[in-house]
């Protein structure tokens, strides 16, 4: 597409259909199915890339982008700074929603739920697996400050690598994981002339149900 052409140009989402008959019962085993296909197209990169909301005590939605690092039925787990403006946000209000795009495939995954802190055992586990630079990035940056420029976050990062020079780089006590416990999923598939596949799964008792949603 030419950036010109946004507001005319139009492709016709024809890759695939979603179908209540043949849909797994289980949202998470629906995912699994999708996430599955995102990481064997190809070009379709970081398909663990998912969108997280979170909102502000004056009701100030915001989004950004983090790395799926694993999922089951409890929840969908991501890492961060615990006090990052989404560390807060997502504290503050103990909810979350978050989106998948897979544009590749004409396919969004919309997830709304509770969001609460990992265990500091599953975030250690997590953060000794990181590579050592990762690692100490996550003591150089106070995530979301403001730093007054690129030399600085430069300097934080030598000055740690120089502290932690002969030892292995522990896990900081504001750094872990965030679990987003769902209590609906919506699973959307592009279809021709914008009459789109929505289902949306809902929490009913112990079970889910499957509804259409209007396009
Ligand atoms: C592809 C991609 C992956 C990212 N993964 C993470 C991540 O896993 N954790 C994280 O804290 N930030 C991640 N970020 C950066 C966030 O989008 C964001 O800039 C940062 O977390 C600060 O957000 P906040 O100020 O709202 O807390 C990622 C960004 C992109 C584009």
């Amino acid at each position: 597409m030419n950036a010109n052409d946004i507001g005319t140009s139009r492709i016709s989402y024809e890759k695939g259909a979603l179908d209540e008959a043949t849909v797994a019962r289980d949202p998470f085993a629906q995912f699994k199915i999708w996430l599955d296909e995102a990481v064997a197209t190809e070009g379709l990169i970081e398909p663990n890339a998912v969108s997280v909301s979170s909102v502000a005590p004056d009701g100030q939605p915001s989004l950004r982008v983090v790395l799926l690092r694993g999922y089951d039925e409890r929840g969908f787990v991501f890492f961060t700074n615990y006090e990052s403006r989404k560390g807060h946000e997502l504290d503050g209000t103990g909810k979350a929603a978050m989106l998948f795009y897979w544009g590749a495939l004409e396919r969004q995954i919309r997830i709304d739920g509770s969001v609460a802190r990992i265990s500091a055992d599953e975030s250690d586990k997590y953060f000794a697996k990181r590579p050592r630079g990762h690692r100490l990035s996550a003591w150089a940056s106070k995530q979301s400050s403001v730093v007054p420029d690129r030399a600085f976050l430069e300097a934080q990062m030598r000055e740690e690598d120089e502290r932690f020079k002969d030892v292995e780089v522990p896990r900081p006590p504001y750094w872990g994981g965030y679990r987003v416990a769902p209590h609906a999923f919506e699973f959307w598939q592009g279809r021709r002339n914008r009459v789109h596949d929505r289902l949306a799964y809902v929490r009913d008792a112990d079970a889910w149900k499957i509804e259409r949603l209007s396009p």
